[in-house]
C-alpha cells in the first residue's frame, strides 16, 4: 500500500464525490461532510459502471445504472441488484489534500 495525494478536499462537494484514477484502476474518492472522506473501487460490482455519476445520501452511493447502492464507509453491498461489495481504501485529510492508501 502506498499512501497517494488524490486530491484536494474543496475539489469535492459535500455529499459528492470524484473519479480518481491511479495505476491503470479507478477510484472513487467521497466526501460526505467537512473532511469526512472516504475511498472505494470505482466500478459498480454489478455491471462495471462508474460510480462518478451516482447520488450520494449521507453514507450511500447509489448506483446510476440500475440504482444498487453501497455503503459508502464498508463497501458492503446494501441489496439487488448488487450483491458484492465494493473494495474500500483508508482517506484522510492532510493540510486540505486528500490522502488515500492505495495497493
Ligand atoms: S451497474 Fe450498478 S447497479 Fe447495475
Amino acid at each position: 500500500m502506498a499512501e497517494i495525494d488524490a486530491c484536494g478536499l474543496d475539489e469535492i462537494d459535500e455529499e459528492d464525490l470524484l473519479r480518481f484514477d491511479h495505476g491503470g484502476h479507478s477510484y472513487a474518492i467521497y466526501r460526505i461532510t467537512g473532511d469526512e472522506v472516504y475511498c472505494t473501487d470505482g466500478l459498480c460490482t454489478h455491471e462495471q459502471v462508474h460510480l462518478e455519476d451516482g447520488l450520494v445520501m449521507e453514507h450511500v452511493i447509489e448506483c446510476p445504472r440500475h440504482n444498487g447502492r453501497f455503503d459508502i464507509r464498508t463497501g458492503k453491498a446494501l441489496g439487488a441488484p448488487v450483491c458484492i461489495d465494493l473494495a474500500t481504501y483508508p482517506a484522510r485529510v492532510v493540510n486540505g489534500r486528500v490522502l488515500v492508501d492505495l495497493p
